[in-house]
Order: C-alpha cells, then sequence, then structure tokens
C-alpha cells in the first residue's frame, strides 16, 4: 500500500473462517442478526445503547443534523456519567467488585462500587475545594493507578472535562496539551512502577508547568504510597497540594452528580493528526456514554458478573472508553495492573489471568506479536479460560491472529478485530462474536448503525464488496463521535470533513467522515483495514504524526532538515525512521545522533524514539519543494522505489538507498 500517492493497492491472501464455539453463542448479550435491522431504523435504532443508562431527563430528539458536521445526539436528554458508572450499582452491586487493581510489585486492592462510589465523592470535593468548577478542563497525567479512574469519575461527576495524557509521555507533551486545554489544575502522582523501578513521574509536571503559558495554579499529587511520598519528590508551595491532605477533610463527603445535558462535553482526548499540534478529540456526555455501554455489552459481551481485563493503558481512549466508562456503566469487574507485562517473568499476565479467573480479554496485535515472540512456554503452566478475546489498534496479521486464537484461546474463545479510532469513541467496524464468523486479519462487518463506504481519491464510491482497496469513510453520524476539535472547530472540518463531504451542504447525508485509513471492503462484506494513509503512524498501538516527530527533531541544533518515514517492524507493527541533512559544516557523529533520540523523547516521550537516524546529504523533494515521504518508506522497507520522475533531483533516493542497505 502507498500513502500521498493515492493509488491505494492492497495484497491480501483469502483466509478460513472460524465459527464462534456454541456455548458462546447460547449466552451472548446478542445473537438475533435483527439486530442490525433495528440500527438501520437511522437514528432511533441507537436508542436500544442511549437505553442502557438512567437518564435525568429522557432526550426530546434522538439526532439533530442540521448543523452538520456538528451533530447533536439525544438532545434535551440529562444524565451524570459519573451517576451511570458508580451510583447507579448501588443498590444491587454495592459489594461486588468493581476495579481489581494489581500493583506491579504484586500488591493488590479489590475496589468494590462501594469503595468507588467513596472516593469518587471525597475526590470530587477535593476537585472542588481547589477551585475546580463546573466546565474547568482539568488536566491528569497519571498511569494505572487506581487514581486514574477515580480522578476521571470525579471530574465527570462535578461536569469538569479531563483531559488525561498518558504518563508516558514527556513534560513537553504535557505542557503542550495543558496549555491548548488551557488548564488551572493538574493532577499528577509522585510516583509508580515500571519494571521494578519506583519512578519519579512528579517532575514532568513540575517541568510541564514551568514550561506551559498557561497559569496553572493547583497540582493535585497522589501518592503512590500513601503518607510516603517518592523520596525525589518536592511540593511546590502554594501550588502543589496532596490529594491525601484534602481527602481527611472530606472523607465522608457526599458530591451530588451534577446535572449535565447529553451535548456538554465528558472529556478531551488529544491526538496526532497529520499536520501541526495533537488535537483535543472532544467527547460528548450521552452519546458517548450511550456508544460505549452499548458497544461494551454486543461487541466485547461484558456481563456484570464478568471479569474483564483489557490490558491497555487508560491513558489513550482504549482505556477510556472500555475500562472506564463501558465496563463500569455496565456495572462489571475490570482488572486493571500497573507494570511490565514481563516483570517479573513472561508469563505475569498469564498468572494475573488466572489468579482472577479472568473471562474477557482484550489487548493489542503488539502485545499479540510480543507473546508469541516470547513463545507458548510462558503459558503452559497457568490455568486460565477466556470466553472472549478483542484486539485493538493495529491491523492484526492472520498468523498472529492464529496464534491468539489457538495458544492464547485455546480454540474455543471468540475473538473480535475491533477497528476505531480516538475520534470515533467506539467500534465502528468489527464483527459481533455471536452473530458472525471470524476471520483472521479482517475487522469484519460495521457495527449496529454505521455505515461504512470505501471512496477512491476523488470521493466516488468504490463498488462495494469489489475487493478494491480505497479511502475508508463513514457516511451516516453515530452517537460516540467526537464532537469537535476542542477550540477549533474550522480544524475540525478540514481534518475529518473537507475531503469527502459537500462542504456548503445543510444537509447531513452531503457529509462523510474520513477516516485517514485504507480500507478494502471484500466480497463477502468484511473490512479489512490497510493501515494510515496519511502521515500519521502506529508504533506499538501508540498513534504519533510524523509531523510531531520531525518537528522536534528540527529543533535540534545543527539539524537543517529532517523527515520520519514509518518502517514496518516484526513486534511494534510500525517504527519511525528519521531522515536528516545537517547544516553546512556539520559532521554526522554519534553525538549529534544522540541529541537527536534526546530531543524526540523530551519533545514527546521515549515511546517514540527514532528507531533508525539516516544522516543524508539532502532529501527526496518534488520540485515544489515537498517532501516525498513515501520514498524513505520504501527505502526503510527495503522496498522498490517508487515513482522517481517527479523529483528535482531523481538520483536522490538511490543514493540514500545504497547508503542505508549498501549495494
Ligand atoms: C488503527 C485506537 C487495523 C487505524 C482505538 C486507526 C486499526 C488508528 C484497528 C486509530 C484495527 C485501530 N485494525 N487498524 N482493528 N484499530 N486501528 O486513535 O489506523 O489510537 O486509524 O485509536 O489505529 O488509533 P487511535
Amino acid at each position: 500500500m502507498s500513502n500521498d500517492q493515492g493509488t491505494i493497492e492492497a495484497r491480501l491472501t483469502e483466509q478460513e473462517y472460524f465459527r464462534p464455539p456454541s456455548k458462546f453463542v447460547g449466552q451472548a448479550n446478542v445473537s438475533d442478526p435483527a439486530v442490525y435491522d433495528r440500527f438501520d431504523d437511522f437514528p432511533e435504532g441507537f436508542e436500544e445503547y442511549a437505553d442502557l443508562l438512567d437518564w435525568e431527563q429522557r432526550w426530546d430528539e434522538t439526532f439533530d443534523g442540521s448543523n452538520p458536521p456538528f451533530f447533536e445526539w439525544f438532545v434535551g436528554g440529562k444524565l451524570n456519567a459519573s451517576y451511570n458508572c458508580v451510583d447507579r450499582h448501588l443498590d444491587e452491586r454495592k459489594n461486588r467488585t468493581a476495579l481489581l487493581w494489581e500493583g506491579e510489585g504484586g500488591e493488590q486492592r479489590n475496589i468494590t462500587y462501594r469503595d468507588l462510589y467513596r472516593e469518587v465523592n471525597t475526590m470530587a470535593a477535593v476537585l472542588r475545594e481547589v477551585g475546580v468548577q463546573e466546565d474547568d478542563v482539568v488536566t491528569l497525567h497519571l498511569p494505572m493507578l487506581p487514581a486514574l479512574p477515580i480522578t476521571m469519575l470525579a471530574c465527570a461527576r462535578i461536569g469538569a472535562p479531563h483531559s488525561e495524557v498518558f504518563a508516558g509521555f514527556s513534560a513537553s507533551a504535557l505542557a503542550d496539551r495543558i496549555d491548548d486545554a488551557d488548564s488551572d489544575v493538574v493532577v499528577t502522582v509522585d510516583g509508580y512502577y515500571r519494571r521494578g523501578e519506583f519512578l519519579d513521574h512528579k517532575q514532568k509536571a513540575d517541568q510541564a508547568v514551568e514550561e506551559a503559558d498557561s497559569d496553572v495554579d493547583t497540582v493535585l499529587v497522589w501518592e503512590r504510597h500513601e503518607g510516603d511520598l517518592h523520596d525525589d519528590v518536592e511540593l511546590v508551595e502554594g501550588r502543589d497540594v496532596l490529594v491525601s491532605e484534602l481527602q481527611a477533610d472530606h472523607e465522608r463527603a457526599r458530591v451530588d452528580p451534577v446535572t449535565r445535558d447529553a451535548e456538554d462535553p465528558l472529556f478531551l482526548m488529544y491526538t496526532s493528526g497529520t499536520t501541526g499540534q495533537p488535537k483535543g478529540c472532544q467527547h460528548r456526555t450521552g452519546g458517548y456514554l450511550s456508544y460505549v455501554t452499548g458497544t461494551s455489552k454486543y461487541v466485547l459481551d461484558i456481563e456484570p458478573d464478568d471479569t474483564y481485563w483489557c490490558a491497555a493503558d487508560i491513558g489513550w481512549i482504549t482505556g477510556h472508553s472500555y475500562i472506564v466508562y463501558g465496563p463500569l456503566a455496565l456495572g462489571t469487574t475490570s482488572v486493571m495492573y500497573e507494570g511490565a507485562p514481563d516483570h517479573p517473568h513472561k508469563g505475569r499476565i498469564w498468572e494475573t489471568a488466572e489468579k482472577y479467573d479472568v473471562d474477557v480479554f482484550h489487548t493489542s496485535p503488539t502485545a499479540v506479536r510480543m507473546f508469541m515472540k516470547w513463545g507458548e512456554q510462558y503459558l503452559a503452566e497457568y490455568d486460565f479460560d477466556f470466553r472472549h478475546m478483542t484486539t485493538v489498534g493495529e491491523p492484526i496479521q492472520p498468523e498472529a491472529w492464529l496464534w491468539y486464537y489457538k495458544h492464547i484461546g485455546d480454540e474455543d474463545a471468540v475473538i473480535v478485530d475491533t477497528w476505531w479510532q480516538t475520534e470515533t469513541g467506539g467500534h465502528l467496524i468489527t464483527n459481533l462474536p455471536a452473530i458472525q464468523d471470524m476471520k483472521p486479519g479482517s475487522a469484519g462487518r460495521p457495527c449496529p448503525g454505521i455505515e461504512p463506504a470505501i471512496l477512491d481519491d476523488d470521493g466516488d464510491e468504490i463498488e462495494p464488496r469489489s475487493g478494491r482497496a480505497g479511502n475508508l469513510a463513514i457516511t451516516r453520524p453515530w452517537p460516540g463521535m467526537l464532537q469537535t476539535v476542542y477550540g477549533d472547530d474550522e480544524r475540525f472540518i478540514d481534518e475529518y470533513w473537507q475531503r469527502f463531504s459537500d462542504t456548503d451542504s445543510d444537509d447531513w447525508r452531503d457529509w462523510n467522515y474520513e477516516a485517514g485509513d485504507g480500507a478494502v471492503h471484500e466480497e463477502d462484506g468484511y473490512f479489512r483495514i490497510l493501515g494510515r494513509l496519511d502521515d500519521v503512524m502506529n508504533v506499538a498501538g501508540h498513534r504519533l504524526g510524523t509531523m510531531e516527530l520531525e518537528s522536534a527533531i528540527a529543533e535540534v541544533e545543527d539539524v537543517a532538515e529532517a523527515a520520519v518515514a514509518a518502517r514496518e517492524d516484526a513486534e511494534k507493527g510500525e517504527v519511525p525512521d528519521a531522515y536528516v541533512t545537517l547544516r553546512e559544516g556539520v559532521e554526522a557523529t554519534e553525538e549529534v545522533r544522540e541529541r537527536i533520540v534526546a530531543a524526540v523523547e523530551d519533545e514527546i516521550g521515549k515511546f517514540a524514539r527514532p528507531a533508525n537516524v539516516v544522516f543524508c546529504d539532502d532529501l527526496p523533494k518534488t520540485r515544489s519543494g515537498k517532501i516525498m515521504r513515501r520514498l524513505l518508506a520504501d527505502i526503510s522497507n527495503e522496498e522498490e522505489l517508487g515513482d522517481t520522475t517527479t523529483l528535482r533531483d531523481p538520483s536522490v533516493p538511490e543514493r540514500i538507498r545504497e547508503q542505508v542497505h549498501g549495494d
């Protein structure tokens, strides 16, 4: 497949189908194909998801499409997300575990719905005490500790949208997001464990607050070990407040859940795009919560009595939708694990699955490839039995799918390959596990009510089921979709709608959402996702914009120009290769290379580190000066060089190729 040139090709081999086991079908939450017909009744079909929630006031209108692409869902409805995820379970299941948290070192916390209720109320009171008001955006920079879902739900309780920044992001990345969201309050923790080391995490918030233009007046600091602050952490007088100190004043606090309009924002989640700074995807309360609750029930097949484990990080959308909001709204028990999957040994995940008797397991293709590389021997010792497994975030190669199916699922669990995005809020393309057969490498059918189309580069629809690759678009709105890019409606239109919509039209039917992915609609009606067509890459399930990497590198003294290309990697899916030209007279030394790597770590985070830094004399450019990253990707992936005739100097890519691979 190629990107920026429009010719999208797919080389796919046919795969066989796998039937869901009949014992799964017999117990599934949805097994009647009539569900698709119900949801085809647009927009009322989606009320089936909204009806899973408790509303303070029912909506007057299911969908308002009168001002595209600013669609509204469940208009006039009122609800609170924290109430739906916590309070409403108290009557029937207050002693049931909501979160089973396991620390990397082996500590455990069993948080019941009643405990969660108390903790969320107390934290809501703490947030209020430091001045957070309804509609203030609170930035969180928390790792996989109970503090994270508790803080999210406390924000939701008082109607303050949260903006959680993945803990692996650097101080600078955090500062950018604090500024964009204009947050006055930042919530962090002193430290957490990663591969046995007690990391000083708060230093990133300290540096970020210093770098940010926004006036952060309060940094709330959770403690990993309550009452025993990390040795390296210092509190800044007048700004930093220990959560535990304020908690003591609010131990028995009861904070009424604030009544929110269905269209009031619930949270922001920043994600990488093709241009400029990351964008804050703004998600609404009613539509989002309905959609993630519905898909948790129908796609993940979660039942209230299940123990469910999504081994993602809550710092990304997967964790928001399918660790926190969907599963808790359904009242289930979720496992949360703090640390590295191979600490202290490579059987840690399976040991944990056995210990908590996990029924439904959710992970990424990157993790599956890693488990596969480690080998089956780490599984053999442990006795666990999954009914249902998910993959999310990247295309899964049939080989990895088959390994997952055989060795982890014991050929006895269903697998759903779920395609969706930060922007879509929840799953859009995936099979319903009791209804369709599984096919390795294929996400499957659209979810109920979802209408994808494959468009050519002119925006014309490629014939359905033709097996021809094209641009994936969604032609009908759905409740989980982002409302806008925070503070930038124009960018929202530019990034997602401009290309395939008639933007002069006020009929929602003329508006098509551009996913940015290439896909094929196969003869059997299944969709195969080929990957991003734009300059966004997927590194071990972390979404990264080439632009962000390039601007981090370009800031390094001595660097003249930089271009980043995605190289396919057997384990991480993709890794970034950096192609760099240096200023006149500067020598390409190890020291410069190290400064480039450090710049990426500082600007974005360690997970974004370039795999290779290639120093070149020149970069492949068109006559108008546009860098042809596609050719660099060809070099990185040892593929034949694409068309070079439009280049200002057609010999450049060949020279770089020889330099990299020799000849
Ligand atoms: C990719 C993650 C193939 C895709 C939920 C998309 C997938 C991007 C799949 C969004 C899948 C996600 N098969 N590719 N099942 N799921 N992707 O925003 O390229 O972190 O555009 O959301 O991941 O990444 P994001």
